[in-house]
């Protein structure tokens, strides 16, 4: 069996001021020094004005990678507002989310878009981390596998097969972001192997790692981190104190 590396990325969404940042990247800094944390890729992604603050502070020595929310899709021009992909690897950012639910839904960001998104990350050296995930009436109507299948091919049909094997998937029911309301456990491992399936026999991709995300937190992470198929997590709320997300470092390594 091929063994396949864990992740435990958190998603600051747009929380933090700088200096709280700073205080957060001390303390996790501090409680990883106790631990081996080989085997377990570990990013923060903190809101872009304080990528550039927090690269330096970790100096690429931490255990910590830097990622970001987003970026544009284009290389560079006249985009009032936007951050380029090269832009974020000149600073050391190593990772960037790709089409978040909250990105899908209110920027309308869709599939081919996001393509082109990942090209870019991928052309800058970084590691792009394409999320998908169906929505509670989706869920309730029996469509969340097509939901999925159409949101991964949309995208992964339009870029190389190179490109394809770099990228790592983050399933998060939009139903469970925020809300507390965590999938259950038979919901992940249905979803986890669906899309393991679904890349295998579409794109003969066999190793792609797969995250969930939604509502995890150290209380009901244990099951979900031990379901086949789930590469680790991405994590919003449970990402903002140190001392939680620690708890789930915990739990991967
Ligand atoms: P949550 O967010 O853990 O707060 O549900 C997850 C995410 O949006 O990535």
């Amino acid at each position: 069996m091929t063994h396949i590396k864990k992740y435990l990325i958190g998603n600051w969404k747009m929380y933090k001021t700088l200096q709280e940042s700073i205080d957060f990247i001390k303390e996790l800094s501090r409680l990883l020094e106790k631990i081996d944390t080989k085997g377990l890729t570990i990013g923060i992604a903190p809101p872009f004005v304080h990528l550039s603050a927090i690269a330096n502070l970790l100096e690429g020595k931490q255990p910590i990678q830097l990622i970001a929310q987003n970026c544009h899709h284009e290389v560079e021009g006249a985009f009032t507002g936007e951050v380029s992909a090269h832009m974020l690897a000149a600073i050391g950012v190593q990772g960037v989310l790709i089409g978040h639910s909250e990105r899908r839904i209110f920027e309308k960001e869709n599939g081919v878009f996001l393509a082109k998104k990942i090209t870019r990350v991928l052309a800058s050296g970084m590691q792009p981390l394409l999320c998908c995930g169906e929505r509670l009436e989706d869920r309730n109507n029996g469509n969340h596998e097509a939901v999925v299948r159409e949101q991964l091919t949309t995208t992964l049909s339009s870029i190389t097969p190179d490109e394809r094997a770099n990228v790592t998937i983050a399933y998060e029911p939009v139903w469970a972001i925020g809300t507390g309301a965590v999938a259950s456990l038979t919901a992940v491992k249905e979803m986890h192997s669906f899309i393991k399936a679904m890349m295998l026999e579409q794109y003969g991709a066999r190793n792609i790692p797969i995250l969930y995300g939604g509502s995890c937190n150290p209380k009901n992470a244990k099951g979900i981190f031990e379901c086949p198929n789930v590469a680790g997590g991405l994590i919003g709320s449970a990402s903002l104190a140190a001392n939680s997300f620690m708890e789930l470092v915990k739990l991967l390594v």
